[in-house]
């Protein structure tokens, strides 16, 4: 009855509408010849059999297909957005056998080339205009890589998107093969086969579906049903059409043919009649496989003879078996030395601890990079570390310096990152800077490396710790974000060519007093180094500077010092002229102080310390300072933060925390090991 109604009432609305020259529906079983109804942009073409290409297998790609005139989506008398169906074919192609990059997406959106970046804001948004209720923007994303910045709950999902790229609703790719919904089927998007998608939207109901399947025959029960009132998310007119991205990884992403109706049931595709792809690209095992025997052997004796000629003439480019197990992100010596021209020294960008950074432009996609060339003497680290490189190149935040691949050659290995115009944090804080930073500007850099180092503690699925927190190590973006380099890089370090011994890394001022003696990173070790870059930023000076007074030297005493004189703004960077908010500046200070504490476990977690930055929890008015020494008061720190959180932050506190009255102390965790599993440290 109620299916009965809603028919009667869209084919209602369907007679409202007149009929002759308005736009309402899209029929491409293929692509030949629609090169006149589609925009293409970046990426995107139409392939001669007639397949709608979006991107091909070159990283950060984006590509658009979008029709070229918009669809009326409202009647602009009523407000009420038109129900509308839609039907295609897609298909993904992974680079790498078993890897997909990133996703594609169904987009209705104002624009028929949206300003997006590529890998996971899929072509359609930046991190600035994310969840930008002005974005009108609706999406259903096909996404092959777990974004945990989003939120994304696997690698192979499909997702409902409003105005943002976190899912207002997401499930596994699959679909129902009876009308109940108990036997389910699951798909994989980066297979290679075409999947079938239906997305339909019910105005009458509010109600959006999004159903998939391996076949042209559409599943009764949808995968996602969402209630929804689309009408705030669209507009009047909107173009409708397709957003693809590559990242790190790639894929290709194809469309094989497209239906689009307002009002009424999308024209069905039939699979069978849909131009085909021509069989997906053989891996390289496959090949093997496919040679007869003797060949191979011949081959290979061969390679073996060629292999060990070549070792002994020069230590070149040399791909051990181990490193095609690491992933697809190794880029080839030859490419990078195209890249930095050669590494001269012109290309310089810097040297640090870890060794040289110059800057690049990659032959094949033109993209900026810094190139960090590191000397290891040990083979055996080098193995163990590239592997840790492998995941760490899996992290992905907005504040993190995006790792984009590596390349070994020989004891040298090569770190590809993306490249931040405006360099690294010190040299606008210490010294003669050219550019002073306004504090608007430093206090978004704090909150931004705050982000950052929660992701590295508590968003991934394994604790990363960064060892290596210091103002060189951030870096700014174009837009002055501040962005956390160097992570997992203080590890390859620790471990000397001599395995027994370890090495403390970290840099004077900000290493945590606990680290020389037991020699053990810890997330609160962590806490401590950005509690000094906290400092810093405020002050504008380093944390152990010896052109000071004595009694300057070591900035977090001597702001505790002014702090107990009650004249803590005199720490402020002079260089700001006064111009700051107090209350920020405060807070940020006594920050500071509270994560410079000597005691580990008095430190506050990175999720605190992010909601005190947020402002969801006060700080107390007054500190005491810990552990004594000349300070009067030899109460600890847990009764201060006992005190506080008894208070009454302490209840807005716990209902997104799960540590009780104490902040969480951290068993110290292994120093062999940069990714530390989860379970391990509660
Ligand atoms: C919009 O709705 C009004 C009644 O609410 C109707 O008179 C008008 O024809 C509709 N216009 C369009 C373009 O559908
Ligand atoms: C392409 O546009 C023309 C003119 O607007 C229209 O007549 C034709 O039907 C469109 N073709 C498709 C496949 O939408
Ligand atoms: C992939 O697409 C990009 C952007 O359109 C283009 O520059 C590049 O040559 C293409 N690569 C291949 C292998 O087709
Ligand atoms: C998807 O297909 C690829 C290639 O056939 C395969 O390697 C991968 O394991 C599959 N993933 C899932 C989740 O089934
Ligand atoms: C993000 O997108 C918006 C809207 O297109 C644009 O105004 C802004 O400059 C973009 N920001 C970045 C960092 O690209
Ligand atoms: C949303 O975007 C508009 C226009 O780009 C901008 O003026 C506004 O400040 C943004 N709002 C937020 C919360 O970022
Ligand atoms: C969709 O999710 C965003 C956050 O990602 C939220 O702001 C918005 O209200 C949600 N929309 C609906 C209709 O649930």
């Amino acid at each position: 009855m109620a299916k009965f109604l809603l028919e009667l009432s869209s084919v209602f609305l369907f007679l409202l509408i007149p009929l002759s020259s308005q736009l309402d529906e899209v029929f491409f079983p293929g692509f030949k010849g629609a090169g006149t109804n589609l925009t293409l942009n970046r990426a995107a073409v139409i392939q001669k059999n007639g397949i709608l290409q979006l991107t091909n297998q070159t990283n950060r790609l984006v590509g658009h297909a979008f029709y070229s005139s918009p669809f009326q989506f409202k009647n602009s008398s009523s407000g009420k957005v038109f129900s509308f169906s839609a039907s295609f074919a897609l298909v993904t192609v992974p680079v790498f056998y078993k890897l997909g990059g990133h996703g594609l997406a169904f987009t209705i959106a104002t624009s028929k080339d949206p300003k997006g970046l590529p890998s996971q804001y899929l072509g359609l948004l930046n991190s600035s205009d994310l969840g930008n209720l002005s974005n009108h923007l609706f999406a259903v994303e096909f996404d092959t890589v777990q974004d945990f910045e989003f939120g994304d709950i696997n690698d192979n999902h499909v997702g409902i998107d409003l105005n943002s790229l976190v899912s207002n609703k997401s499930e596994t790719a699959g679909y129902y093969t009876d009308d109940s919904g108990v036997t389910r089927k699951d798909l994989n998007l980066s297979g290679g086969t075409p999947i079938m998608t239906w997305v339909d939207y019910d105005s009458a109901a509010n109600l959006l579906t999004v159903t998939l399947s391996a076949s042209s025959t559409k599943p009764r029960k949808p995968l996602l049903s969402f209630p929804v009132d689309l009408s705030p998310i669209l507009e009047d007119y909107m173009y409708i059409g397709f957003s693809a991205s590559t990242g790190l990884l790639s894929s290709s992403h194809y469309i094989l043919g497209w239906s689009f109706k307002i009002n009424g049931p999308a024209r069905s595709l039939d699979l069978s009649s849909l131009p085909q792809l021509p069989g997906p690209k053989k891996s390289p095992t496959k090949l093997i496989i496919g040679v007869t025997v003797p060949v191979v052997l011949i081959t290979l004796s061969a390679v073996a003879i060629g292999v060990y000629l070549y070792r002994k003439i020069k230590n070149a480019d040399i791909i051990e078996a181990w490193e095609l197990e690491i992933g697809p992100h190794r880029y080839s010596y030859q490419e990078l030395k195209k890249a930095t021209r050669g590494f001269k020294d012109r290309e310089l960008l810097g040297q640090g601890g870890f060794g040289r950074v110059y800057k690049g432009t990659l032959p094949s996609s033109k993209t900026q990079v810094a190139v960090k060339r590191i000397s290891h003497e040990s083979k055996q680290g080098l193995r163990e570390f590239v592997s840790e490189i492998a995941s760490i190149g899996r992290l992905r935040h907005r504040n993190l310096v995006q790792l984009f691949g590596w390349c070994r050659r020989g004891g040298d290995l090569l770190l590809v990152y993306d490249y931040m115009a405006n360099g690294s944090l010190d040299k606008y804080l210490f010294d003669q800077p050219e550019t002073i930073l306004t504090w608007e500007q430093r206090f978004k850099i704090i909150n931004g490396v705050a982000s950052a180092l929660l992701y590295l503690h508590e968003g991934y699925e394994q604790v990363v710790i960064h060892r290596d927190v210091k103002a060189s190590n951030v870096l700014l973006d174009n837009e002055m974000n501040g962005r956390l380099g160097d992570f997992g890089l203080a590890r390859l370090y620790e471990h000397g060519a001599n395995p027994s011994t370890t090495r403390v890394v970290g840099t004077l001022g900000y290493l945590a007093p606990e680290l020389p003696r037991t020699g053990k990173a810890t997330p609160s070790s962590d806490v401590y180094a950005f509690g000094a870059l906290m400092l810093e930023v405020v002050c504008g000076r380093r944390p152990i500077e010896p052109k000071a007074l004595p009694e300057e030297l070591v900035l977090v005493d001597w702001v505790w010092d002014k702090y107990r004189e009650a004249r803590l703004l005199e720490v402020v960077d002079p260089k700001l002229n006064g111009e700051y908010d107090e209350e920020e500046v405060v807070m940020v200070l006594k920050l500071g102080l509270i994560c410079c504490n000597d005691v580990p476990n008095s430190r506050p977690s990175m999720k605190h310390l992010v909601m005190f930055l947020e402002g969801e929890v006060e700080l107390p008015e007054s500190l005491k300072k810990p552990g004594g020494g000349n300070s009067q008061n030899h109460e600890g720190f847990d009764e201060f933060l006992f005190n506080s959180f008894a208070s009454s932050s302490y209840g807005k506190m716990s209902a997104s925390s799960d540590t009780g009255t104490h902040f969480p102390s951290f068993n110290t965790t292994s120093p062999h090991s940069l990714l530390h599993a989860r379970g391990e440290t509660r």
